[in-house]
Parts: structure tokens; C-alpha cells; sequence
């Protein structure tokens, strides 16, 4: 425990709250020490030496002295080998059974005495000792993987093996992933935890781990991208050491990568590639993202502390009023009976459905916050109870129901990793649909059990169904999210079945993307949070979540007018645009930080009306290619060390470079542009690239750059609610194109992409369709330059 969270603890035992979660921490605690079986004496294991091999489809088995190996590089090229008996099933992450084995994969000796598979894509080589090797197909080693170890008890029946694996990568490669992480996006030295956890307060670029946390890195070198995951949800840390070119002696020094894990199998999936190759590799083995409804793109006001429904007609009117163009507004817990899940304060809400009905008729929909623990009093509570033949609460090892503490009080916690509980859960959004929400927010779900001492969540002890396995909640915490993201998808489709459901959350593991996005939670009020907001979002695009956003303005505080403005000018570039605060926190309507400021927010809030059809795209996009719609610089140019170290601006699509102001007082910044020829959108300036150039940033707007020769989709200047496409010139002589997917409505029908050639003929900018069909009705810009 740290100093300011032993003055929490002690502040604690002064409320009612505070003593009740001192003694659910103290509960927990007895829970584990009679529930959780000691491990004694350990015994270290590693593979020994190599005694056989068996071929199998897409690659073998190789036999060592105390272990095996199964290799199998599959026909899209992802590669996946697992030790001591793990198979790719059953998974979380995998969206189906994973990749067939590729037919033409096979087994044969290499040199050294190892052995290797060679594909199209990619090559793996097995030493003796039983160090795995990933070539690219010229022969470059992207990845080399020690011999694993294990450590086991001793004596049988006091748990699985813990286990480390030690990597290698090049010395000029840079990581990227485990989730969200707020000192991304490029993942420095140190040790970074695999356990989803509620900072318990705001958060800023120091804190480690928050509450998306998955074993999978995205490594970006000279030789080539490769992404890794190791599909085991225990709890672990990944130590991390970048690479020296030219260290010592002048000998390079390979990147470096440690992965230790409590518990779980020792089994793993890489992907070669460019990174686009790659994303889209991971999208295929862990579905496709969820796309969004129309309207969750865009902007979006939410508060913890609205109070009535008065307010929230208030703050609605308040935009209306003004102009400023409003998507939804999300109700907090405020909004629960006593904060209880799936109900209503009556007498503040007094007509939910009405006022939905209301808002609607202006365009704006309301969101509700959904928080896993229910309360002991409650009568979800009772119809949980009823669930399956246990119920549906999570419990220890003795067999009661285990207990925590949460904003409505006491609470048992649902065992999302149970069938029967997530369709059981799912059908409880019934209630809410019926009161007009057409979004959910999921919180508290890593899952949060107020206390101040040990960890904030349920004891490791705590048992979980596990979908038939078994397990407790040493492996089933990292899970517990995506167990509720699914329950409440497959809830909402078999409710609503032609409508895409809206589903956020603020913990989730590796696949959540096919049930919704994610938002950064709490990051503190601050130039740090805001630049650890943007860290957050290009981290899980890379893990291949692509919606997400931060609380624009942060959480907890009141920022100053000019760092509300820099976050709503970042935050309407990035997928869930959203400005949400705590109930002490300040107000965020943008006509609160004075004229100024609401003007400025009234220019960012139409572009981003603007860009809605962009987003859209990009949305669809994100779920047929795996691309994020928000990408780091280098995403077309992996090759470009400049870019691989610049954190400070993202690729919006295809067609957009977006320069935040990251800095108070900053007024113009440096912006440095992968290959090609940039327009400033502002001045309409062509820039080549690759290099820094120095641009205006003025308070009220940021540098956005267009590529030349892109084509997006945005909204019809006839102010007819149509989509336009805006096209950039190609620089002279040269050609440009992009691809357009539009909604075929708010359910799952298919949306078929449009394919667009833009090219010079004569002093004209050209835009053709796939036909060749000249395309009407485009605004050309740049085209003078
Ligand atoms: C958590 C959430 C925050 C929410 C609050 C009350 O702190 O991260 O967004 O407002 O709980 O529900």
C-alpha cells in the first residue's frame, strides 16, 4: 500500500462505506487463505533436449525430455504453437476454432539438429533445446523465444504450473499493445502487469496496469511487424527492454521480452507482416470488430451527477439551443434506484421512457451505464438466483455466494464465464431498452470490489464455471469483462435482432471488439491525461479494439478552458467521442468555459458532424480489415524510425494526419508527415513528405492534414443530411483512390464497399467509380496547389 492510499484507508473507517469495504477486504481475504491451496516447494522444469518429432497437419509435434511442443503454421499464415499439450481451443479470444492448418506446412529437419516449417508467409525453427525462432520468408529472424520454464509443486494436487518465457526481438524494434496502457503508445523499458485493475482514482501516464490489460504485443522493426498473444488470461507481467543498435562493443543489442504467468497453458499465436497484414490477421482469428450504430459516432455528452431528469432536459436544451450538435447523453448511477443495476430513481427520473421519447425527437439518444455487481436486496439478485442450478452469482471455494462492496452496498457478482448466466443477463436489458436507452456503458467490471487494503476485486479463490473447465478467479478475472460484453450483445441481438447494438466497457480482454469498444475511464484532469488518452486509443487499435475515447475533459477534475478545448479537438478525431465527469468534478458543457472557448467548441463539434460518414466508413472498415480507424504514423511505413518513435499524432483512416496540441500554451508544433504530399485542411498548403514541418495551432484548431489523392466520405454541404465525397488532388502525375463503406442501415446488412480512382485529366481532378464511371457531385480540394 501506498502513502496516499493508506490515507484513503484510514479516511475510510469514517463512512459507512468505508467500514463495509474494510470488512469485505478482510472477508476476502479469509476466503482466500482457507480457499486457495498453498503451493509448497517448487520445482523448476525446462523442455530438455529433443527426442522426437510427429508430423501433423501445418507442421508436427516435437518431442523433448520433459515436454512437447505442437507447432502449426495455419493457411492464412498465422502461426500457433503450444507446450505441454495446449491446443488453440478452448479460447476467450478466438472468434471460431481458429485458421485451418495450412496443407503445405510441413515438418522438416533443419540445421543444428532443430527442426522448422517453411509457408509462404512465414518460417519456424525449433531448436534441440527448444527454442522457437519466427523467420520472414527471406530468413530474417523477427522473433526468437528461449527454451520456456516452468515451476511446479512439488507434491500433486497444489496447483498448475507457473511458468516464463523469455524473447528476443531486433535491436531497433519498438513495442506496442497489452492493451491500454496510459504511458503508450510505444512501450518503453519496465514491467508491465497482465491483471485488469481499477486504478481507484484518476489516472495519469504513471499508472500501470489499468483496466484493459492482454498479452498481445505488436513489435514494429526493420525486418518486419509481427504481432504476438499469448492466449492465457492468468494473471502475469511482461517485462519489457528495448533493443541497442550498437551497444557495447558496438554489437547491437537485441529488444527484449519477458513473460512471466502465474498459471495457465503456455501457448501462442504469432502474425508476420506489414501491419495492416497483420491487424487483419488478428481480426480474422478474433472476429471482427463490432460496428458501431450510426449515431454512437457522434458527439456524446455524459456525467456522473446529472440528478433529474430536469437537468438532463436542461443540458440538452442548452445544445439545442446553442447550435451544437449533440448525439446522446449517457445517465450515470445517479440515475439507479440506490444505485442498483436495471432500475430507476422514480421520483428524479419520474418518465425515463418519455424523456427518451423526447430527446429522440431532437436527435439524440440516451446511454446507460450497466455495472455488474448487484446488490443483496435486490430483486435481480432473487431472479439470479434461479439461474442453472447454483445460480448465477459467483462463489467461493466452501460454496457461498461471495460478497463485495460496490456503489449500492453489499453486492454478489455474476458469473459471466457461465452460459446459462450470460443469456440470463442478456435478457435483463430488457428493462432497459423498454425505458428508451438505446446504448450501454458497462463499468466496474474488471470486476471492482471496494477495499482498502489487498486487491480491489473478487479473491483469487473465488470459483468461476469457466464455461464448463472450471477455474477460479485467478483465471477467470481478466475474462470476466468480455464474459459481460458478450452476455449483453447476444442479450441485445436477440432482443433487438436489426438493430447493432451500442456497447462499451471499461475492462475487457483480447476479443472484446466483437461485442463493442472501450473508453479510457478515469484519466485524471490534466495535459498528462490528455496525452495519455490518445496512448490509450492507439494502444487497444493496435490490440485490435478500434472504438474508444477518453473522458474529454478528464474525470475528476476542472480543467482550464484552453485543456477542455485541446481534448474536444483531439477527442472528435477519435472513434467514441465522448466528454464525461465525475460527480465533484466541473461542469463540461462548452458554453461553461466562456465565449471563447464555445465558439471553438462549436467549430469542432460541426467538423466532427462533418466526418460522421468518414467515421462511418471507417467504422465498417475497422470490422472487415481489422484496421483501427485511429493508427500511429508508421502504419504504412514501418520502416520509418522517425515515425515509429513519434507518439504525438495518428493517422485518422486512410486520408487523415491529425497533429493534437498535447502542450498548454502551445500554439503552432512540429509534424512530422510519412512519405507523400499533406495538405494542411486549414490553408490548403501542400507539405511533402517524409520530414517535420512546423504548423499553426491556433486555440481553436488543431493541425489536420489530408493525404493527396485520398477520397472521404463526409456530410453534404447542401446541409440535406447526404454524403458528399471530399477528394484531395494527387500531387501531379500521380494517382490517388480510397475506399467508401456506407450503412445499408442500422441493423446487419451487408455494406458493400466503394472502390474510387482519383487521377489528373488535363487541369481536372478525375473521380471514377469501379465502372469507371465518372463520379458527380465531388469536392475537389487542393487541387490548385
Ligand atoms: C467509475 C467510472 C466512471 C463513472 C463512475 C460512477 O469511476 O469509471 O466513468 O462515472 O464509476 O459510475
Amino acid at each position: 500500500m501506498d502513502g496516499r492510499d493508506l490515507v484513503r484507508a484510514v479516511r475510510d473507517l469514517g463512512t459507512e462505506r468505508g467500514r463495509r469495504a474494510w470488512r469485505s477486504a478482510w472477508r476476502h481475504r479469509r476466503a482466500d487463505a482457507v480457499g486457495l491451496v498453498q503451493r509448497g516447494a517448487e520445482r523448476a522444469r525446462v523442455p530438455g533436449l529433443l527426442t522426437g518429432t510427429e508430423p501433423r497437419p501445418g507442421g508436427g509435434v516435437l518431442r523433448f525430455a520433459r515436454s512437447e511442443l505442437l507447432v502449426r503454421v495455419t493457411a492464412g499464415g498465422a502461426v500457433f504453437w503450444g507446450w505441454d499439450g495446449a491446443l488453440p481451443e478452448p479460447s476467450y479470444a478466438l472468434a471460431g476454432s481458429g485458421p485451418e492448418p495450412d496443407p503445405r506446412a510441413v515438418l522438416e529437419p533443419d540445421t543444428g539438429g532443430g527442426w522448422r516449417v517453411v509457408s509462404e508467409r512465414v518460417t519456424v525453427a525449433v531448436s534441440r533445446h527448444g527454442a522457437v525462432e519466427v523467420r520472414s520468408p527471406g530468413g530474417t529472424v523477427l522473433r526468437r523465444e528461449f527454451p520456456p520454464r516452468w515451476w511446479e509443486p512439488v507434491e500433486a494436487g497444489r496447483g498448475g504450473a507457473r511458468w516464463a518465457q523469455r524473447s528476443e526481438v531486433a535491436a531497433d524494434a519498438r513495442f506496442f499493445g497489452l492493451g491500454g496502457r496510459s504511458a503508450g503508445p510505444r512501450l518503453r523499458d519496465g514491467t508491465y502487469r497482465l491483471w485488469n485493475t481499477d486504478p481507484n482514482g484518476a489516472f495519469g501516464p504513471g499508472d500501470d496496469p489499468l483496466y484493459v490489460t492482454m498479452p498481445v504485443q505488436l513489435v514494429v522493426a526493420d525486418a518486419g511487424t509481427h504481432l504476438v498473444f499469448h492466449d492465457n488470461p492468468w494473471d502475469g507481467r511482461v517485462v519489457l527492454r528495448e533493443g541497442e543498435e550498437g551497444a557495447g562493443s558496438g554489437a547491437d543489442r537485441p529488444g527484449a521480452s519477458e513473460l512471466r504467468m502465474e498459471g495457465g497453458p503456455l501457448r501462442c499465436w504469432v502474425l508476420v507482416g506489414t501491419p495492416a497484414r497483420v491487424l487483419q490477421g488478428w481480426s480474422g482469428l478474433t472476429g471482427g470488430a463490432a460496428v458501431p450504430p450510426e449515431w454512437a459516432l457522434g458527439y456524446q455528452h455524459a456525467r456522473w451527477g446529472f440528478g433529474s431528469g430536469a437537468e438532463v432536459r436542461r443540458v440538452v436544451a442548452g445544445y439545442a439551443r446553442r447550435g451544437l450538435a449533440l448525439s446522446a447523453v449517457h445517465l450515470d448511477i445517479d440515475h439507479y434506484d440506490g444505485h442498483r443495476v436495471f432500475t430507476v430513481d422514480r421520483e428524479r427520473f419520474a418518465d425515463l421512457p418519455g424523456l427518451a421519447a423526447e430527446l429522440r425527437g431532437g436527435g439524440v439518444r440516451l446511454v446507460s451505464i450497466v455495472d455488474p455487481a448487484v446488490k443483496a436486496d435486490h430483486a435481480v439478485h432473487a431472479s439470479g438466483l434461479a439461474v442453472g442450478a447454483g445460480g448465477a452469482f459467483v462463489r467461493d471455494a466452501r460454496g457461498a455466494e461471495v460478497r463485495g462492496e460496490v456503489w449500492p452496498g453489499e453486492c454478489a457478482y455474476p458469473d459471466f464465464t457461465d452460459p446459462a448466466v450470460r443469456e440470463w443477463w442478456g435478457g435483463l436489458y430488457e428493462e432497459r431498452l423498454a425505458r428508451g436507452f438505446a446504448g450501454f456503458w458497462h463499468d466496474m467490471n474488471e470486476p471492482v470490489s471496494f477495499a482498502p487494503f489487498g486487491d480491489r476485486t473478487l479473491p483469487r479463490s473465488a470459483r468461476h464455471a469457466m464455461d464448463g473447465a472450471g477455474g477460479d478467479h485467478r483465471s477467470g478475472h481478466n475474462v470476466y469483462a468480455l464474459g459481460m460484453a458478450r452476455a449483453a450483445w447476444e442479450g441485445l441481438v436477440r432482443l433487438r435482432p436489426d438493430e447493432r447494438p451500442f456497447l462499451f466497457s471499461r475492462s475487457g480482454w483480447a476479443g472484446m471488439q466483437r461485442y463493442g469498444g472501450s473508453w479510457s475511464g478515469d484519466v485524471e484532469s490534466s495535459w498528462e491525461g490528455l496525452r495519455a488518452s490518445l496512448a490509450l486509443v492507439l494502444g487497444l487499435g493496435l490490440c485490435g479494439v478500434p472504438y474508444s475515447g477518453p473522458d474529454v475533459g478528464g474525470f475528476g477534475g476542472s480543467p482550464s478552458p484552453e485543456l477542455y478545448v485541446r481534448w474536444l479537438q483531439l477527442g472528435s478525431y477519435l472513434p467514441l467521442f465522448r466528454t464525461h465527469s465525475a460527480i465533484w468534478a466541473g461542469r463540461r458543457e462548452p458554453w461553461e468555459f466562456g465565449a471563447e472557448a464555445e465558439e471553438q467548441a462549436r467549430a469542432v463539434l460541426a467538423e466532427r458532424e462533418r466526418l460522421r460518414p468518414y467515421f462511418l466508413s471507417l467504422a465498417h472498415l475497422a470490422r472487415r480489415t481489422g484496421a483501427p480507424y485511429v493508427r500511429p504514423l508508421w502504419w504504412g511505413a514501418p520502416e520509418d524510425r522517425a515515425l515509429r518513435d513519434c507518439e504525438d499524432a495518428f493517422l485518422l483512416g486512410d486520408a487523415l494526419l491529425v497533429a493534437p496540441v498535447l502542450e498548454c500554451g502551445a500554439d503552432r508544433r512540429a509534424v512530422r508527415l510519412p512519405r507523400g504530399r499533406w495538405y494542411d485542411t486549414a490553408t490548403g498548403a501542400a507539405h511533402e513528405g517524409p520530414g517535420q514541418i512546423l504548423l499553426d495551432a491556433p486555440r481553436g484548431r488543431i493541425p489536420v492534414l489530408a493525404r493527396a489523392g485520398s477520397v472521404l466520405p463526409v456530410r453534404s454541404p447542401e446541409g440535406d443530411g447526404g454524403v458528399a465525397l471530399e477528394v484531395w488532388a494527387p500531387a501531379r502525375g500521380r494517382t490517388g483512390g480510397g475506399v467508401v463503406v456506407r450503412d445499408a442501415g442500422p441493423g446487419f446488412e451487408a455494406a458493400e464497399p466503394e472502390r474510387y480512382t482519383v487521377r489528373w485529366a488535363g487541369d481536372e481532378v478525375l473521380v471514377e467509380d469501379e465502372a469507371g464511371g465518372r463520379v458527380p457531385g465531388v469536392v475537389v480540394r487542393g487541387a490548385g496547389g
